[in-house]
């Protein structure tokens, strides 16, 4: 079966063609970053707006990328949820029109369960069960996986996601939206030893996270070196890797606690954040001590892509699996979720 997949959840824009006997066979992305980078975050109806302009000339450029037409798609599958609602309303309906045109089946997909399931586009993918460590902009979760669909939450932040906190830390050192990856690189010419900041719920049981008070301890650290006159390159620097080495050192503590709580020994760790390269690092050597293992999508498969949701689409299509109505979910627990139907016999 080949589905079409279609993301549009929130600021890039990507359609990926993924075959369930050939496996992937195109993806394309478009960022938006520069349009929204002058506001500092995303407008959401800019956002919508450029879906609409990049959406059908990235299908065409994925169809021809895999010498295919529009008539050898077998399916279409979308991100309906959660995200915002007019540039989900975007992929929505350019889905449900191109399958009514086609006559082919149609299917809305959680945002969340595509970056779940991103890493089964590997060479090495995970086998079921696992435990899930979902670190975007807008979730931090720990999610115990029993198979598609079968999902439980173990724990996730209180308040702001580790990306968020990425971003918004960005922001007070002055670096360019989107953050994650601008501290990270800032943090690269950090030194660790020179601060040392909170890692937050780690002192207490359980699996939730915390990032905000975390958050608050960057900005005071940086007031306090600028009100001494202290805040040059070095110091930012240094204030950045501190503040990612205790988002890392927070989120292992608390995978290997998930871990050792289900007794599961792999761990999927998908969503931007995990583009991170010191978490990867430094969890692949926490893990091999507990005999586990992690498992990554490749690197532009960590952030939003069209890939991630062919690849869920797909799982679900086969087995019967569809979506009638439009209807975009901007807020949609994973939890909800169930696995799709059993295959009807024949
Ligand atoms: O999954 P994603 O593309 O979008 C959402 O579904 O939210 O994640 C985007 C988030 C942003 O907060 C971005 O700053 C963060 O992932 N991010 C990173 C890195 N690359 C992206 N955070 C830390 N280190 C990175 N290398
Ligand atoms: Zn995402």
């Amino acid at each position: 079966m080949r589905v079409l997949g279609i993301e549009t959840s929130c600021d890039e824009t990507g359609v990926a063609l993924y075959d369930t006997d050939g496996g992937l066979l195109a993806d394309a992305l478009y960022s938006q970053v520069a349009l929204h980078a002058e506001f500092g975050g995303v407008v959401p109806e800019l956002a919508s707006r450029d879906h609409t302009r990049k959406l059908l000339p990235l299908v065409d450029q994925v169809l021809a990328d895999a010498q295919l037409t529009k008539h050898d798609l077998d399916a279409i599958a979308y991100t309906a949820g959660p995200g915002l609602v007019g540039a989900l309303m975007v992929g929505a309906c350019t889905a449900h029109g191109m399958a009514r045109a086609l006559d082919i089946p149609v299917l809305g997909v959680h945002h969340m369960e595509g970056h779940l399931l991103a890493p089964m586009l590997e060479e090495t993918a995970p086998e079921f069960p696992f435990v899930a460590l979902l670190v975007s902009g807008g979730h931090t979760q720990l999610v115990d996986v029993r198979g598609l669909g079968d999902y439980r939450l173990l724990g996730e932040s209180v308040d702001d996601a580790a990306g968020e906190a990425f971003d918004k830390v960005a922001k007070m050192l002055e670096l360019p939206y989107p953050g994650g990856p601008q501290v990270a690189a800032l943090a690269e010419r950090g030194r660790s030893e020179r601060f040392r900041f909170p890692r937050p719920m780690t002192d207490r049981p359980g699996l939730d996270f915390s990032f905000s008070g975390l958050k608050t301890h960057t900005l005071t650290a940086l007031r306090q070196l600028r009100e001494q006159g202290a805040l040059d390159d070095q110091a930012r620097a240094d204030v950045a890797r501190a503040f990612e080495d205790a988002v890392v050192d927070t989120l292992i503590i608390k995978c290997r606690r998930a871990l050792k709580e289900s007794g599961r020994t792999r761990l999927v760790v998908a969503g931007g954040v995990s583009a991170n390269r010191r978490l990867r690092e430094t969890l692949d050597i926490a893990l091999a001590r507990l005999g586990a293992r992690a498992f990554y999508p490749r690197g532009r498969f960590c952030t939003d892509n069209g890939a991630m949701i062919a690849y869920a689409g797909a799982q679900r299509l086969i087995a019967g699996q569809r979506s009638d109505a439009i209807q975009p979910r901007p807020r949609w627990p994973l939890a909800e979720l169930t696995p799709p139907p059993a295959p009807r016999a024949v």
